[in-house]
Parts: structure tokens; sequence; C-alpha cells
């Protein structure tokens, strides 16, 4: 079974709920670090979660939400092995994953609807990277993480 990582801040927790439900729909295996309500957390704490497990490998993917993404993906992108991208329209977030090889989606539930995150969640897990060249340049990315 294909299965996935989400965490989510208090800013994003309706949205991830209705995340959550459309990726079982397509197959996927859940696994949810919270947060578990609409109570007011910090967002550092769900992004680490999410990025430890990914970075690890135990996860291949991802998917942070937040009141803009940006804080989540800041926080994502200090784990090493992680390439994080904040996504609000559809071409950024196949291209993440064409030419970045994006193993993490940050979205913000204050910037776009849920039926847009919905769509970018499908282009973020059906786009495959492309390599070759764009190899090159995340080998670049892994030799700044390792200087
Ligand atoms: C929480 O109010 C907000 O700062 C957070 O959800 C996120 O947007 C941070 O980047």
């Amino acid at each position: 079974m294909k299965k996935i990582i989400i965490g989510c801040d208090h800013a994003a927790y309706d949205m991830k709920l209705e995340v959550i439900e459309h990726l079982k729909a397509r197959g996927y295996d859940v696994t949810d670090v919270g947060c578990d309500s609409s109570e007011s957390v910090h967002y550092p704490v769900y992004a680490l979660a999410v990025a430890e497990k990914v970075a690890s490998g135990e996860f291949e993917k991802g998917i942070l939400i937040c009141g803009t993404g940006i804080g989540m993906s800041i926080a994502a992108n200090k784990v090493k092995g992680i390439r994080a991208a904040v996504c609000e329209n559809e071409f950024s977030t196949e291209m993440t994953r064409a030419h970045n090889d994006a193993n993490i989606l940050c979205m913000g539930a204050r910037v776009i609807d849920t039926d847009k995150a919905i769509k970018l969640t499908d282009i973020f897990l059906d786009t495959a990277f492309m390599g070759d060249k764009h190899l090159t340049r995340i080998n670049m990315i892994k030799d700044i993480e390792n200087k």
C-alpha cells in the first residue's frame, strides 16, 4: 500500500482533514502527526515530525500545511535531505516535483482553498522527477548540505 505522512498547525487543521480524506480515497495509508484541533500550536513541532520520517526514508513523501506554508517549509528544510516546497499553484507544484524532486509539499490554508490544496496534492503525488541535469543540481544542493 502507498503511504504518506502529513502534519499541520492550528491554521490548517480543517484543510488537513479534507486532504487526508482525499489521500485515503486515493488508496494511501496516511500517517498523521498532528495537530489534532484548531487550538494554537507551534508549527516547527509538526514540520520536524514529518521531515525526520521523510529524511530517514520511512516515508518517500510528506505534506505540511500551516497558514502560509512558509513556516513549515523553513523548518522542514533545516532537516538534511529534505526538499520542502511551498506551492500555491499547479505549475509550481509540477515543477517542484519534476525539477527539484521535492519530497515535502507545503501549503497555506490561509492562501489557497481546499479544492486547490487537493489539486496540488494530486500533482505532487503524480509528477515524476525528471532526473538528468536536474539530478546534477540536486546533487549540488546535497553538496551544500554537506559543507
Ligand atoms: C500561525 O498563526 C501562522 O504563523 C502559521 O500557521 C504559519 O503561517 C507560519 O508560517
